[in-house]
C-alpha cells in the first residue's frame, strides 16, 4: 500500500492505494457522519457490505451509466443530503466509477458551499484518473462536463479489490486513460510496451495505477485549475474522444480517448508538430489495447461537439493537446473545416 500526498492551493488531498486501502477507508470513516453515493451496479456488488460495516450511514443509489451524469442525479443527491440533515462536517463518500465520483464531488462542492469529500473509486478508470485531482462535473444539454467545479477530495482510497467484479469492457476503458498517461510520461509508455502481455493482470495493474496517480498528482500540484496550461496535457485525445462519445455513445470513455489519441497523433504528424516515428510510437501504445480503429459513419456530425470543447478559445477553432515528442506536448488549434478533413480519416477505420 502506498500513500501519495497532493499539495494543492485549495486543500491537500491524500491518496491511499493498493491492497488494504479499503480497510484504511473503514478506519477513516468509522466515527464520521458518512453519506454514501453509489450506483445501482456497485450497490448490487457491495451494498450489503456497506450496510453491514456502516449501519448508521445513509446511502443514495443512483441509476448507473453516463446518461445519468445529469442534473436530475445531482439534485437527487442534494435532496437526499438535505433530507438526511447533513451538515458541513458530514462526510460525503463517492463509491463508484468516474460518473459517481464526478457527480458526487460536484454535489459535495455545492452543499452548504462545501462538505467533506472522500472518493472510493471502483473502476480502473476512476482509480488511475478521475478520483484524483478534484475535477467534478455533470453533463448538460449534451455537452460533457460543462457544469462543474474544482473540488479536492480529502482522501482517495484506491483498493484493487473492487476491480475483481469489473467487466472486461471496463478494464479496457481504464486502460485507455493508462495509455494516455503512458504517452505523456515516456518512461511509463516504454514500461507498458515492454509489459504488454500483463496489461490485463490485476496484480500488475496495481503497480501501474500507482504510477498513473503519481504522474497526475504532480501535474495537479503544478496547475490545479488548468490555468497555467500544464494540466491541459491530461486532455490528450479528449477533444476527438469527447466528440465521438457524445455522437455515438456506444463505447466507453476510455475507448473513445484511445481513438482520439490515434487520430490526433496523425494530425500532429501531418501538421509537422510530431515526427512520423514519434506518432507511430503513440499509435503503437494505443494498439496495445485498441487493436483496430473502428469505422465511424457520418463522422462530420462530431464537429459541432468538438467546437464545444472547453479548451477552445474561439467559436470556429478547435483546440487539442497533442504529443510532440517523447515527454513533450503542445496545444494545436485548427479551423473547424480543417479538423473536419482530418476527422474524415475515421470513416475508413484502420
Ligand atoms: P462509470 O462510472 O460509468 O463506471 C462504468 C461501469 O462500471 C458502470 O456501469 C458502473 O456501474 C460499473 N461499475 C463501477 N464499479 C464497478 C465494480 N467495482 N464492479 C462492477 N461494476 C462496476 O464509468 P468510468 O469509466 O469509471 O468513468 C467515466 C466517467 O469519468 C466519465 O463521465 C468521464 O467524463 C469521467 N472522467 C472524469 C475525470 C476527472 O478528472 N474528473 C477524468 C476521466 C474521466
Ligand atoms: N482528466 C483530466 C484532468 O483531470 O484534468
Amino acid at each position: 500500500m502506498q500513500t501519495i500526498e497532493i499539495q494543492t492551493k485549495s486543500r491537500p488531498s491524500t491518496v491511499i492505494c493498493g491492497d488494504g486501502a479499503w480497510t484504511e477507508a473503514q478506519t477513516y470513516l468509522h466515527e464520521k457522519d458518512a453519506f454514501f453515493v453509489t450506483d445501482s451496479n456497485v450497490f448490487r456488488f457491495y451494498g450489503e457490505e456497506i450496510k453491514h460495516l456502516f449501519p448508521k450511514a445513509r446511502i443514495c443509489v443512483l441509476p448507473a451509466g453516463e446518461r445519468n451524469k445529469n442534473k436530475k442525479s445531482l439534485f437527487r443527491i442534494l435532496d437526499e443530503m438535505l433530507a438526511a440533515k447533513l451538515h458541513r462536517s458530514s462526510c460525503v463518500v463517492a463509491l463508484g466509477g468516474g460518473v459517481i465520483g464526478d457527480i458526487t464531488g460536484f454535489a459535495a462542492s455545492l452543499y452548504m458551499r462545501g462538505t467533506h469529500l472522500v472518493q472510493i473509486p471502483t473502476t480502473l478508470l476512476s482509480q488511475v484518473d478521475s478520483s484524483v485531482g478534484g475535477k467534478t462535473a455533470i453533463d448538460y444539454k449534451n455537452v460533457k462536463n460543462v457544469l462543474g467545479a474544482f473540488y479536492q477530495p480529502e482522501r482517495v482510497f484506491c483498493d484493487p479489490r473492487f476491480l475483481k467484479t469489473l467487466p472486461p469492457r471496463e478494464i479496457k476503458c481504464g486502460l485507455g486513460e493508462i495509455i494516455k498517461t503512458g504517452v505523456l510520461d515516456g518512461a511509463l509508455g516504454e514500461k507498458l510496451l515492454s509489459n504488454a502481455p500483463r496489461l490485463r493482470d490485476l496484480a500488475y495493474l496495481q503497480e501501474i495505477v500507482s504510477d498513473c496517480i503519481q504522474f497526475k498528482a504532480h501535474i495537479v500540484e503544478l496547475d490545479e485549475t488548468e490555468t497555467a496550461g500544464l494540466r491541459k496535457c491530461l486532455n490528450l485525445g479528449h477533444t476527438t474522444g469527447h466528440a465521438l462519445e457524445l455522437c455515438y455513445g456506444r463505447r466507453s470513455h476510455g475507448e473513445y480517448v484511445m481513438i482520439g489519441m490515434w487520430l490526433e497523433s496523425l494530425i500532429a504528424e501531418r501538421k509537422g508538430v510530431a515526427s512520423h516515428e514519434h506518432s507511430q510510437w503513440v499509435r503503437s501504445l494505443v494498439s496495445l489495447v485498441e487493436r483496430r480503429i473502428p469505422v465511424f459513419k457520418n463522422v462530420s456530425q462530431c464537429v459541432p461537439y468538438a467546437l464545444l470543447d472547453k479548451k477552445n478559445q474561439q467559436a470556429d477553432q478547435i483546440s487539442m493537446y497533442v504529443s510532440a515528442s517523447y515527454g513533450e506536448g503542445r496545444e494545436l488549434v485548427l479551423p473547424a473545416e480543417k479538423y473536419a478533413e482530418y476527422l474524415a480519416v475515421l470513416e475508413k477505420g484502420q
